[in-house]
């Protein structure tokens, strides 16, 4: 009798953990009202600094949260906001800004083609990889991989995203959690401020 309850038991926990939490972007909505002076109501944001989160891929959203979360990816601005989030909020939360419709941005003309040059052949002299590579042609990403959407996302963020994977590379204080290949570190190491600001600007123009 306790024998088959603790089988039991077992085989439930084991369900329980091998099924994904399933994300509901209805509940998701709900959840986001503490977000979105900074991130907007549809996860558009009002203010280049904070990112856009609209139309972005479900499974980096739950990673960059947790990492958040956890303090694999500092942010400050974000502390106690997440602290009490569930893995089934996260979920949700994901599943809400996903569905969502990122807005559409432009490209200074001045650095777009230079910008483009990288984003769709890299710098082949420095090894640094085509961007369109990971993030597709059209900056959609691969939200099945985790690999995330960056079309029109605000230069400013993205240039302070690639300076903070650069600054780590180097050492220094910066942003460290794209995992053990360490894929956005290598790549931003080997660029300098103008080019990074072209790619920039070139993504925040971008569109399907
Ligand atoms: C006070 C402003 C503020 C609030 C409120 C806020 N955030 Fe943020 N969030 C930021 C900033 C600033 C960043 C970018 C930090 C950086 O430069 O790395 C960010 C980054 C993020 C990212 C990473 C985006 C990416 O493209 O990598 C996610 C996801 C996110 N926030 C989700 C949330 C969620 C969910 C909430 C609400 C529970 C929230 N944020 C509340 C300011 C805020
Ligand atoms: C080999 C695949 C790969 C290539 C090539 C690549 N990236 Fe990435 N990139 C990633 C992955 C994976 C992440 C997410 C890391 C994480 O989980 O935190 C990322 C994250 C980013 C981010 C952060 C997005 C955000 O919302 O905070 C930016 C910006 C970025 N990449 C720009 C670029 C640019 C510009 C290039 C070309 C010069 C490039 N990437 C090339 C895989 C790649």
């Amino acid at each position: 009798m306790k024998k088959s309850l603790v089988v039991i038991l077992a085989s439930l926990l084991c369900t329980s953990a091998a099924v994904a939490v399933e994300g509901d972007a209805a509940a998701g909505k709900a959840k986001t009202a503490s977000c979105a002076a900074c991130h907007g109501a549809d996860g558009n944001s009002p203010a280049p600094t904070f990112p856009k989160l609209a139309g972005q891929g479900e499974r980096y959203l739950i990673k960059q949260i947790e990492d958040i979360k956890s303090g694999a990816r500092p942010v400050p601005m974000m502390a106690g906001q997440v602290d009490n989030l569930s893995e089934q909020d996260i979920a949700d939360i994901a599943a809400y800004y996903a569905s969502k419709q990122g807005s559409t941005g432009q490209a200074d003309p001045k650095l777009a083609e230079k910008g483009a040059a990288i984003y769709r052949g890299g710098i082949a002299e420095r090894g640094i990889p085509a961007c369109s590579g990971c993030h597709s042609p059209t900056g959609q990403g691969m939200a099945a991989a985790g690999f995330p959407a960056l079309a029109g996302q605000y230069a400013e963020y993205t240039v302070a995203q690639l300076k903070a994977f650069r600054a780590a590379a180097d050492g220094r204080e910066g942003r460290s959690n794209d995992g053990e290949g360490k894929m956005m570190r290598t790549i931003a190491f080997e660029m300098s401020d103008s080019e990074i600001e072209a790619v920039a600007s070139f993504i925040q123009g971008l569109h399907k």
